[in-house]
């Protein structure tokens, strides 16, 4: 197994120090089209006694000569491997030169590879030894200088980390360019970018009065659609320097768009790369999610500069400090953009619709996992989204005081180095005084965090009694790590929906509406007192830990909640809730059970306060899909549970079916606006209840719904006539393509869209790749097919199992070009363990079949095993 490897005891101190240092590294690229020569000069420093070989990772370089200190090395001292170079006895420091060749690559692959007619690199985890023998780890720390050399003809545009510090024609005609980035930093953060490219220009002046140049570089049909980003980078680089105290410290900014960029956003020094779906945005071409997910995205490549580049990590099994800080961050940009409230429910949906599912399957592993067969395997929602929460965790715990005084010091300490995840943990133990000991557990623990409340309330004293039990998911060969320290934000809402003031019965505190209490046990009771009424309990208010609560509280109390918790996350996740339970009832009971009344009348409640809060009542009636209708009977055919659904629906919408027409028509105008997301949802949610059980009328609604300028309102109208009956989703398609067809990132969602709707996807899917529109080696295409599909559990999960073949091909088919687009496909086969036998044989035939292949790439192998080793789908 790679990833859920059991820790060897002392697993920790298998961390070697690196035994030689780069203090610098100079570099001269020769670019052509096809071909790079280079010379690179090292300046090396022993930095562990003892160890005498100087080895250098390196794969597909040609060596032509190498110098050490000026003189020619002889053969005895240069050993050729493989995968590098070691320099025999080499001297305590030094300068080693090196003069070789590459060849330049192709879109899938790692290092300096074509994209269209561009050269580009793609270094992280460990690309960079295609570029450069060299210690390719990420905690050697390197200042860089680049100097570019290129025909202008074919690269007008030579762009690096750092600053431009000098530019000029060379005597043959080419031109160069010389970068330089002083900060030492992890060479999978070295970028360059040649090509033709147009630009977008702007300047922002840090808070310190420097100015900085912003540049964004794409295809001259792509630029059009940068604003956006351009916009929100300047917002995330003023929201650095509030929130976190954080500068930006290079002269220059530079951002490269490209479509199929495979790195998908990647944050290098000073020089960010985008494929197109992670930087174009308009609402003319852009959906409210996409829209979204770009802020974030730019927020997240910019944050990294602090979070990953000038504070590195020590090991890739340490991945999760970058990211999950990284992701924190962009989480809290995106609150004060798009509201708290919106983007904390963003968040919640992320982490139990995609990182729970990846806790509960044979993908298990810890946030800090032990070891790693392969590196590019760690980029998993783990390592990102719940290494963020541990974070949140974190700083709920010390509070924002301390918080800030926390990450300042994280920054000052740690700024050129790189760091453990726990040396955050140290930082805040001496920075903030807290002991962490227990709570340390978590970057260790592997699978879901569970717990159960109930409670009981003894009116005489007024005192209610709040027994939390925790578990964590045992996974075999792994030892439990104990009890987690949890922070539960408690809230407490009393019977006509008033929030109640209590305190814990062991602190001597004020009266407070809300508390944080620490769960430290395995089974822990909390007396709250003070209260004036029996309430409801609002517990892990805004999802205050990871965790998977299971509770005692009954439809009516759901609705309560649903209708007046004070924490917006809450209210939300208790409609949603009730929702779910409505239609895993409908599915046991058939129609007229009681949940589905209570149900029902909170639907109508809300439903009338449309007017208000059309965001909010969005939120709570959205439809659950049929990810989250999993969440409340893992095991439940996702079929029957569609159908429930749509019989419940059904039997509501006619009672309601002029309020939903009246909402959907009176939010029109405020739906064009940049801020109806609200509206929209809104709309979007009475589209699709009235076409459970639609009228004519309301089929002509969707199809002029259809012609909406704005890509959010079309895609919500396109969507459901997909759903609908064969010949006017045919009809809806044809007209959707003609208008999309001219722009890339609008077709991309017309393929999306037809992946994403119920069983028939996977035979749209079938059907789409064989269309013109969609190539094999256009990524972003084959991304917008399959993400959506492998998320699509009627399609991907259908019981005859032509999901499993269509994505096990799609998996067998990129592996020679672009193995890890391959592994990201079939990471999908991790959510196949919860279904039914039938289910699981038909993946357990296709991950064989897969594994039959001859050639299989490392990461695409090593997945495929881990998938069939454990669980119930081995062999
Ligand atoms: N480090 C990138 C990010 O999280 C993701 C990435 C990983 C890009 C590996 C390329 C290669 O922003
Ligand atoms: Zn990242």
């Amino acid at each position: 197994m790679t990833l859920s490897a059991a820790a060897e005891p002392g697993a920790e101190d298998a961390y070697a120090p690196p035994p030689f240092e780069i203090p610098h590294a100079s570099l001269w690229i020769d670019l052509q089209r096809d071909v790079a020569r280079v010379r690179a000069e090292l300046r090396f420093r022993r930095a562990r006694v003892g160890v005498t070989d100087l080895v250098l990772d390196g794969v597909g370089l040609r060596l032509a000569e190498a110098r050490l200190d000026g003189q020619v090395l002889a053969d005895d001292r240069l050993t050729h491997s493989s995968h590098g170079l070691v320099l025999a006895a080499a001297p305590d420091e030094g300068v080693l030169a090196l003069d070789y060749e590459l060849t330049v690559g192709s879109a899938g692959q790692e290092g300096l590879i074509r994209l269209g007619e561009a050269l580009i690199t793609h270094c992280e985890p460990e690309g960079f030894r295609r570029i450069c023998y060299f210690p390719d780890r990420p905690d050697v720390m390197t200042a860089f200088r680049c100097t570019l050399a290129a025909d202008p003809e074919a690269f007008p545009d030579l762009l690096c980390n750092g600053a431009l510090v000098e530019a000029g024609e060379l005597p043959d005609g080419r031109r160069y360019a010389v970068w330089d980035d002083p900060r030492p930093k992890a060479s999978y953060l070295f970028a360059l970018a040649a090509g033709r490219f147009d630009k977008l220009e702007d300047r922002f002046v840090t808070r310190s009065g420097r100015g900085v140049r912003l540049g964004i570089h794409a295809r001259s049909q792509d630029l059009p659609w940068c604003r956006h980003g351009l916009a929100i980078l300047k917002q995330a680089m003023a929201w650095d320097e509030r929130a976190y105290g954080r500068e930006y410290d290079l002269d220059d900014l530079n951002v490269v768009v490209l479509p199929s960029y495979p790195g998908g956003a990647m944050e290098n020094r000073g020089l960010n790369l985008y494929a197109t779906e992670f930087f174009l945005a308009d609402p003319a071409i852009s959906t409210d999610e996409q829209m979204r997910r770009v802020s974030a995205v730019i927020g997240h490549e910019y944050f990294h500069n602090w979070t990953g580049n000038r504070v590195g990590c020590r090991s890739w099994l340490d991945l999760g400090l970058k990211e999950g800080f990284t992701v924190l961050r962009q989480q809290q940009f995106m609150a004060d953009l798009a509201g708290a409230d919106e983007a904390r429910i963003d968040d919640v949906i992320q982490l139990r619709e995609v990182q729970f599912p990846e806790d509960d399957g044979p993908l298990a592993h810890a946030p800090r996992p032990a070891a790693a067969a392969v590196p590019s395997n760690l980029y998993s929602r783990t390592i990102y989204d719940k290494s963020a929460e541990i974070i949140r965790m974190l700083a709920t715990l010390a509070g924002p005081a301390a918080s800030r005084r926390i990450s300042d010091a994280f920054f000052a300490r740690l700024d050129g180095r790189a760091a453990a995840f726990e040396t955050l943990f140290d930082i805040a133990e001496e920075v903030a005084g807290l002991d962490l000991a227990q709570f340390r557990r978590w970057i260790r623990a592997v699978g879901g965090f569970h717990v159960t409340a109930a409670w009981t309330w003894d009116p005489a004293s007024k005192r209610f009694s709040l027994t939390l039990e925790q578990s964590v998911r045992t996974v075999t060969d792994h030892p439990n790590p104990g009890p987690l320290l949890a922070p539960v934000r408690v809230g407490m809402v009393g019977p006509g929906g008033q929030a109640l003031a209590f305190r814990s019965a062991d602190q001597s505190g004020p009266l407070a509406t809300e508390q944080v209490l620490e769960l430290r046990e395995g089974r822990q009771t909390f007396v709250l007192e003070g209260l004036a009424a029996p309430p409801v309990p609002s517990l892990f208010r805004g999802l205050s830990s990871p965790v998977r609560l299971t509770t005692a509280l009954d439809p009516g109390e759901l609705a309560i909640l649903a209708r007046y918790d004070g924490d917006p996350t809450n209210r939300w996740d208790a409609a949603q809730t009730l929702a779910r339970r409505a239609v895993s009832e409908r599915l046991r009971l058939g129609p007229g059970g009681h949940i589905q009344l209570v149900w029902r009348d909170l639907f109508d409640d809300l439903l009338a306060q449309a007017a208000e809060a059309p965001g909010a009542v969005g939120r709570a009636l959205t439809p659950p899909d049929d990810r989250a209708l999993g969440l409340e009977l893992s095991d439940a055919d996702p079929e029957a549970l569609a159908q429930a659904q749509h019989a419940l629906a059904a039997e509501m919408t006619p009672r309601v079916r002029d309020r939903l027409r009246a909402v959907h028509a009176r939010l029109a105008g405020a739906a064009v606006t940049d801020e109806g997301v609200g509206a929209r949802r809104l709309r979007a949610v009475c589209l699709w209840q009235l076409m459970q059980a639609p009228e004519p009328q309301d089929l002509a609604r969707c199809r002029s719904q259809l012609d909406s300028p704005r890509m959010a309102e079309a895609c919500a109208a396109l969507s459901q006539l997909v759903a609908c009956d064969a010949e006017a989703a045919k009809a809806a398609l044809a007209v959707a393509f003609e208008r999309w067809r001219a722009v890339p990132q609008a077709l991309d969602q017309w393929f999306a869209i037809q992946a994403t709707v119920g069983p028939q996807a996977a035979d749209r899917v079938e059907a789409l790749i064989g269309h013109s529109d969609y190539r094999l080696d256009n990524a972003t295409r084959v991304k917008a097919v399959f993400d959506a599909f492998v998320l699509n559990m009627r399609g991907f999960h259908r019981a005859d199992g032509a999901g499993y073949r269509i994505v096990a091909r799609i998996v067998v088919a990129l592996n020679p070009g672009n193995p890890r687009l391959a592994a990201r496909f079939l990471k999908a086969f991790g959510d196949c363990e919860r279904f039914d036998a039938a289910r699981r044989a038909h993946a357990n035939e296709a991950l064989i079949g897969i594994l039959a292949q001859p050639g299989l790439a490392k990461p695409v192998e090593s997945l495929a095993r881990d998938l069939l080793s454990a669980g119930s789908l081995a062999v």
